[in-house]
Formats: C-alpha cells, sequence, structure tokens
C-alpha cells in the first residue's frame, strides 16, 4: 500500500484533545492550577485504553516469542549507568532564548534564518547563543543534596534491561540470540511539548531489546524492522498512514549504528511512532567499562566463544501509540437515521481488542424488568468483556455516547427479550442490528472480534 502524501482525515489535533477530555480519555495534569505543562492524566477510558495498546504489545513480543523475556525495572538507577550509557554527556537539545520576550526554543526547530539573524520567531528580539541542555531530570537522592547523591529519572527504560541482561541469562537460561522486553515510564525535560500528548516530560515506552552474535545484527535489524511493521498492521492501523525514515547522520543517536523510524501520519503531519535500533555492542562495551563486570556472553554453541552481544532495539512510545489511536480511529459520519440527513456521528472505530469498552448494555426502558434482564446479561458479560451499563436517555444518543467511547458492540434489551430472550445486538461501524438469543451472546461477540474487518 502507497503512503499519503498528507494527512486527509476528519480528525484535529483540537479535536482529539477535546474529545478525550470530553469522554475521559486523557485530562490535563493539575488542571485546578492551570496545569503541569508535559504532563498529563489517563481517566477511566484512557486508561483502559492505554493498558490495552501494552497488552497487545506484550502479548506480541513475550507470549508470541519464546524467546524474549519481560522485566520491569526500577525508574531510579545509578548515576553511574547515565555516565556509561552516554546520556550525561550526549542527551542534549540544542536551546535558545530571546532575551527581550523570554520564549526558549529547541534550535533546531526554528528556520535557519533566524538562527543565522539571532532575531526571535515570536517577536523579532534578540535570541541568545545556541547552547546544549541536557534532557534528564536531576535530582538528588537522601538527604544531602550534594554530587555524591545526584540521581537521575530514566530518560529511556533500556538501560534498566542492559544492566540485567546477565542476570536473565542465569535465571532463564537464554541462549543468543534473544530478547528482553519491557515497559515503564520514562522521562525528559522536553523544551517544545505541543501536540497533546505526543512529546511530553512524562511518557511510557515499550521497548525490547535483542541480542545478538557479532555479525549477524544486521539481518536481525532487518528481521526486526520487518515484525514491527506486520505488527500495526495486525493492530488494524491504516497502513497508508505508515511509512519508514531512516536516520540520517545528523539523527543517529550517539549509540546507534543504523536507524529507522515507523514514522504516522498524525492530524500535524509525519512523526515518529517507533524506532528500530543497532545498538552495537555500545552499551554492554560502556557498561562493562564503567563497572568493571565482564558482560561477555559465553557462546556454548560456538566452542565457547566469548563476545559482547551486539543490540537491535524496537522502541516504541505507548503513549504516543495512544494518540495514534485515537487519530487513527477518529471518524465523523453523516447519519441518515429517521429521515434525519443532518444528524451527525462522532465514531472511534478501535480494533475491539484496543477498545476500552467491548460492549455496552443498554435496557431500552428502566421500568418493566428491563433493567433487570440488562443487568444480569452485563453480569454475565463482563467476566469475559468489558462491559458498560447505561439506562439513561433516548436510546439513539446511548448509541450515540458509545460510538464515540469508541464501543464496538451494543445490546439492547427490549420487551421482546422477555418473550423470547434474544437481544438486539448493533455494530458500531455499520451501525446494522441483529436479533441474538442471549444464551449465545458471549461466543458470537468472541466470533465478532475474531472476524473483525475495518469498514472504513
Ligand atoms: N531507547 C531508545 C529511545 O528512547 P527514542 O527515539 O528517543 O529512542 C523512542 O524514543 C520512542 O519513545 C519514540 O519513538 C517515541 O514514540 C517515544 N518518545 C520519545 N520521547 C518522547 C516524549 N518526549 N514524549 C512521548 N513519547 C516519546
Amino acid at each position: 500500500m502507497s503512503e499519503l502524501t498528507e494527512y486527509q482525515g476528519k480528525a484535529t489535533m483540537e479535536k482529539i484533545t477535546s474529545l478525550a477530555k470530553r469522554r475521559g480519555f486523557v485530562f490535563q495534569s493539575s488542571e485546578i492550577y492551570g496545569g503541569q505543562n508535559g504532563a498529563w492524566d489517563y481517566g477511566p477510558l484512557g486508561i483502559e485504553l492505554k493498558n490495552r495498546i501494552a497488552g497487545a504489545w506484550w502479548k506480541e513480543m513475550t507470549r508470541l516469542h519464546y524467546n524474549i523475556a519481560g522485566l520491569d525495572a526500577a525508574i531510579l538507577m545509578h548515576p553511574k549507568v547515565w555516565e556509561a550509557s552516554g546520556h550525561v554527556e550526549n542527551f542534549t537539545d540544542p536551546l535558545v532564548d530571546c532575551k527581550k520576550c523570554k520564549s526558549r526554543f529547541r534550535a533546531d526547530m526554528i528556520p535557519e534564518e533566524n538562527l543565522a539573524s539571532k532575531k526571535c520567531p515570536d517577536c523579532g528580539g534578540e535570541l541568545t547563543d545556541t547552547r546544549k541542555f541536557n534532557l534528564m531530570f536531576k535530582s538528588n537522592i537522601g538527604p544531602a543534596e550534594d554530587t555524591a547523591s545526584i540521581i537521575y529519572l530514566r530518560p529511556e527504560t533500556a538501560q534498566g534491561i542492559y544492566v540485567n541482561y546477565k542476570n536473565i541469562i542465569q535465571s532463564n537460561r537464554m541462549k543468543i540470540p534473544f530478547g528482553i522486553a519491557q515497559i515503564g515510564k520514562a522521562f525528559r525535560n522536553e523544551i517544545v511539548t505541543k501536540n497533546f500528548i505526543f512529546r511530553t516530560c512524562e511518557f511510557e515506552q515499550m521497548e525490547m531489546q535483542y541480542f545478538v552474535k557479532p555479525g549477524t545484527d544486521v539481518e536481525w535489524f532487518n528481521e526486526w524492522r520487518k515484525q514491527r511493521w506486520a505488527y500495526y498492521e495486525k493492530l488494524g492501523v491504516k497502513m497508508d498512514h505508515l511509512r519508514w525514515h531512516q536516520h540520517g547522520a545528523d539523527e543517529l543517536a550517539h549509540y546507534a549504528k543504523d536507524a529507522y523510524d515507523i514514522q504516522y501520519l498524525f492530524p500535524m503531519g509525519w512523526r515518529e511512532l517507533e524506532g528500530v535500533h543497532n545498538r552495537t555492542d555500545y552499551d554492554l562495551g560502556r557498561h562493562s567499562e564503567f563497572s568493571g563486570k565482564d558482560m561477555q556472553y559465553i557462546d556454548q554453541d560456538d566452542n565457547n566463544a566469548r563476545y559482547i552481544p551486539y543490540i537491535i532495539e524496537t522502541s516504541a512510545g505507548l503513549t504516543r501509540n495512544v494518540l495514534m489511536i485515537l487519530c487513527d480511529a477518529y471518524d465523523e459520519e453523516q447519519v441518515a437515521e429517521k429521515g434525519n440527513d443532518d444528524d451527525w456521528r462522532t465514531v472511534l472505530r478501535f480494533h475491539p481488542n484496543l477498545a476500552p469498552v467491548t460492549a455496552a448494555v443498554l435496557p431500552l426502558m428502566k421500568k418493566d424488568g428491563l433493567a433487570e434482564m440488562a443487568q444480569d446479561i452485563r453480569r454475565e458479560l463482563q467476566d469475559d468483556y468489558a462491559v458498560d451499563y447505561d439506562q439513561s436517555g433516548a436510546i439513539g444518543r446511548r448509541y450515540r455516547r458509545q460510538d464515540e467511547a469508541g464501543t464496538p458492540f451494543c445490546v439492547t434489551v427490549d420487551y421482546q427479550s422477555k418473550d423470547d430472550k434474544t437481544v438486539t445486538l448493533r455494530f458500531r461501524d455499520s451501525m446494522e442490528q441483529v436479533r441474538v438469543p442471549i444464551a449465545e451472546l458471549t461466543a458470537r461477540l468472541r466470533q465478532e472480534i475474531k472476524t473483525y474487518k475495518r469498514i472504513k
């Protein structure tokens, strides 16, 4: 499928941000105090969506790969880790300030002519010289605030994996090639944090480090590029909204020999979603040097050859994936119900495996025993599915509310249900309705989820 040249969907960042707040996906952090820049809170639907995305990635990386083990390392690590990793020295952005309006810019994000003439792009005031700004959050641990007590919030989860790689070989008897997967928080003191949850100071990453024999790294790099692309296809993402971007020499991180980003076409344009990096033996080599511990692998399948493994990394932003899935699912559609041609609906076309709510159970009326029957159905379904229950308002409005939350199935209990023990199953995407025996509902939903194909 060929990629699009420009965004053609119905989403805008304003619409996504507003829907996210209105429906309880994402709220601004500390909003009552005016908000905290670069930090966001995930509401009831948001945490469900984030957990589903994390779950899909975790299943893909661990359950579907016998040779990839999971890990949850601490956020706080020995400060030497960040010296060894090169982050203390190299993890910087170029920064300029305006002396007049005090605005702060990333030097690589403002027009070249402003940088050359030292003119502020906002007010025309004089810009300072460019200086390096380290993105790591630095604090002190313990009661003394001196250099001996410095501690960093991790800017990537990867290092927690590297320092544990020998533990995992020993505890799980891993043999090269093998991987270690981790999902967790990372922190960067980003200078520019616009576009909602796209670039934030506190975010989550889903990273997998694959340890390979030197000389096989290029082959594994290509293999992981293939697998990561196929993953998004399986997730049901619009594939013409994805493309590869290879890092030029000026973009490569200090640890990388080669790097490709999977970019997604967001409403604001093509942006990085995930990176696949060939980190060589840089990280383990440096940890060997800085810790004095031997990080070599003894290859029993190759005459006990000793070497520092090369690492292929797949690094995706979990919170950035949440934004991608929201944009990808967003649609507005004119629906001509009851002859009303002006009736529009906003619908999130989540894959049922990712939808925060799988099914909503709706009694047509609260009275005449319909609510009780609907509650029984909710109880029956909730063991297998995330289920919502809503009995307030006109049924059309309740369907719209579920469409906007991305609920793929609505189960409506009406008077006929009392007679023949059937319900209406309504499909979010097509808005079609079919009659299903209550006894068959759980199995029918399972079948619908398994065979789900996005129609738009
Ligand atoms: N361990 C390698 C690494 O961290 P990266 O390209 O800096 O590589 C990987 O980050 C992914 O983490 C990115 O593709 C992006 O999805 C996510 N990410 C990075 N910085 C982010 C930020 N400030 N806010 C949200 N997500 C971020």
